[in-house]
């Protein structure tokens, strides 16, 4: 029997559902496979434990966290903790301490979803920075006056250029597109627009171009056709993934893997959803991105026939709009629509 462990943080709100049901799904997973077992090792890690304990976790967390297979994440944010204690504490020294540089985000409209545009041919990969730029920390406050700093490395910059071009090469894509606002930020944009320009000429094969961050905002929404890959800075990828979910319908949608490539510390995946108070305990939180989150998790493990079976059987329950969540024009609820999933696994 094949092993995995994960460590799960369901972390708030719609986070400790989500994570339950995932968890429910790939239990089914490992039973229709029937020579694999997922093993959970629950860290209650949240703004409840923050409040508890004055730290988001505890001084050897990053200790726990490194011992598992792969880590999934719900959701951690929640009235009464400022939202920056909840990122910066939690979050943030995950991807960073673990050098999960890259955070992979796909946009595509699966089957059954229907996108707010009129132009439904959505299916894209946003490659987003995940380790430094406009979220490094650094910076000041005083009463007068607030200074952020945006640190941009050649090594953080390039490899993550780089990932995007050797994914749209793996991945038989043709194009890559560089998120910019090099006319506005003259020193970490520029520096950006540099490095592209040397790394692209490393991929002659590939249509490579770039384009200003609100431009491009407009582009998603008028020509979503045309992208491939885009390649995008910490908070410029935040924001356009944000963007993309919508555009498939519901930020309940995109799932994003934060992953470091080497393998040598373990990858963190998780809906790109937050922990949504408005609907917390309400049983209606959209599970698929999380669903979507645990098959890219599979496919890193290499159990690409399970990732392959969730995703046909999350597509097909999609088209069923009774059991799916009413953010996706459904009538039904996220346990309901998780137990559909489950009957299409064993199926
Ligand atoms: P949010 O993503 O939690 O919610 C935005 C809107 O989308 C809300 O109306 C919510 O009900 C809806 N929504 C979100 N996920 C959904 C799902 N799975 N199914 C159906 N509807 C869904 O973003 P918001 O409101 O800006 O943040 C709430 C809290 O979450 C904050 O504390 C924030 O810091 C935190 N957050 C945490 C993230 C993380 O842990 N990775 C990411 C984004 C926000
Ligand atoms: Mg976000």
């Amino acid at each position: 029997m094949k092993k995995y462990l994960l460590n799960l943080i369901p972390g708030d709100g719609i986070g400790v559902d989500v994570i339950r049901e995932g968890c429910r799904v790939l239990d089914a997973l490992a039973q229709k496979h029937g020579g694999v077992k997922f093993e959970y090792n629950d860290l209650p890690w949240s703004c409840e434990y923050y409040l508890k304990h004055g730290s988001m976790m505890p001084a050897d967390g990053m200790k726990i966290l490194r011992e598992c297979d792969s880590i999934l994440l719900g959701a951690v944010g929640f009235p009464g903790v400022p939202d920056h204690i909840s990122l910066r504490d939690l979050l943030l020294p995950i991807r960073t301490g673990f050098d999960q540089y890259v955070n992979m985000r796909p946009i595509k409209l699966l089957p059954g979803l229907s996108s707010p545009l009129k132009n439904e041919k959505i299916d894209f990969v946003v490659i987003r920075e995940n380790s430094e730029g406009e979220y490094c920390g650094k910076g000041s406050t005083d009463a007068e006056k607030a200074v952020q700093e945006s640190i941009f490395t050649r090594k953080g910059t390039e490899r993550i250029i780089r990932y995007a071009f050797d994914y749209a090469v793996k991945n038989n894509l043709t194009k890559v597109l560089s998120a910019t606002k090099s006319n506005a930020l003259n020193h970490s944009m520029v520096f950006w627009d540099n490095i592209f320009a040397e790394v692209k000429e490393d991929y002659k094969n590939i249509k490579s171009s770039q384009m200003h961050i609100d431009a491009l905002a407009g582009y998603f929404i008028m020509h979503p056709e045309n992208l491939d890959v885009v390649v995008a800075s910490n908070l410029f990828g935040d924001i356009l993934t944000d963007l993309g979910s919508a555009m498939l319908g519901s930020i309940g949608i995109s799932p994003s893997g934060n992953i470091n490539p080497e393998g040598k510390y373990p990858s963190m995946f998780e809906p790109i959803h937050g922990s949504a108070p408005d609907i917390a305990g309400k049983g209606i939180a959209n599970p698929t991105g999380t669903f979507w989150a645990i098959a890219m998790m599979l496919e890193q493990l290499g159990e690409q026939a399970m990732a392959d079976l969730l995703m046909d059987s999350l597509c097909k329950v999609l088209l069923n709009k009774e059991v799916c969540t009413p953010d996706i024009g459904g009538k039904g609820n996220t346990t309901g629509m998780s137990d559909a999933v489950i009957a299409e696994i064993l199926n």
